[in-house]
């Protein structure tokens, strides 16, 4: 299967002209790579330009987040299905960014991420502990809880299409390095307790994906060492020339 780099551009750029600039760069690599499946996962304003942008290339386009409801009296909300009709493949759930910034909870999140597989919507589940839960030696509690809260309206065969994508916060646009060694354990416990939420037979396709200040020096080693089947990039992503260098670091 091929790995899945994941551009998380957050709250970046400003004008669709610089977006269109940085997609168009991304293009080469990603259109020529036989190892890896991009995703750009831009701010909802410059979905339609780059989707359009996208259409021909192999590229896919995700989005940040996404509202449980379909349509109606929600002022401000984007619903999974609309994202869906105009052209998104993929939505990032759940990321410690709206967790912390809009107090989403894992109650939410698990409507998100059910609307999102109604929808056809493949969502990327986001989940990680903060500094202080791994100095407690909370890391694999907190997974437990995001994974089972926050998978729970889900059936068996939606939760073996899931992307989980592994993101300790306390690596998240520090430049912390998080070891491989230790990302790789984390991957093997959130696999054994999907695998117990969705049937060992449902499991061969789940993806485990990594993030949390993913550069082009780093990246390889995630591959390499920590076996994971992709990378969700922030910072790194918005910088055409390094994002392309990580989509090349992809291996089986
Ligand atoms: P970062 O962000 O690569 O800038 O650390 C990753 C993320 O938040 O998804």
């Amino acid at each position: 299967m091929k790995k899945l780099i994941v551009a998380n551009w957050k709250c970046n750029p400003l004008k669709s002209q610089e977006a269109l600039k940085i997609f168009k760069g991304t293009i080469a690599v990603a259109s020529k790579s036989k190892k890896a499946e991009t995703v750009i996962c831009p701010p909802y304003v410059f979905l339609k330009e780059i989707i359009a942008a996208a259409k021909g290339t192999e590229i896919k386009i995700g989005a940040q987040n996404c509202f449980w409801e379909e349509t109606g009296a929600y002022t401000g909300m984007v619903s999974a299905a609309m994202l869906k009709n105009m052209g998104c493949k993929y939505a990032i759930i759940g990321h410690s960014e709206a967790r912390r910034f809009v107090k989403e909870t894992n109650e939410e999140i698990s409507r998100k991420i059910a609307a999102a597989a109604k929808s056809g919507l493949i969502p990327i589940l986001c989940i990680g502990e903060n500094r202080g839960e791994r100095k407690e030696n909370k890391t694999y509690e907190v997974l437990a809880q995001q994974l089972n809260e926050g998978l729970l309206k889900l059936s068996k065969i939606d939760i073996s299409k899931i992307i989980i994508a592994y993101e300790p916060i306390w690596a998240i646009g520090t430049g912390d390095y998080a070891d491989p060694i230790e990302i790789k354990k984390a991957k093997e416990f959130i696999l054994g307790l999907l695998k117990k939420m969705s049937g060992a037979e449902n499991t061969g396709k789940i993806r485990v994906i990594y993030g949390g200040s993913v550069n082009a020096e780093n990246s390889e080693l995630y591959f390499s060492k920590a076996e994971m089947d992709g990378l969700l990039v922030g910072g790194a992503s918005l910088n055409p020339k390094e994002f392309s260098k990580i989509i090349n670091s992809a291996s089986y």
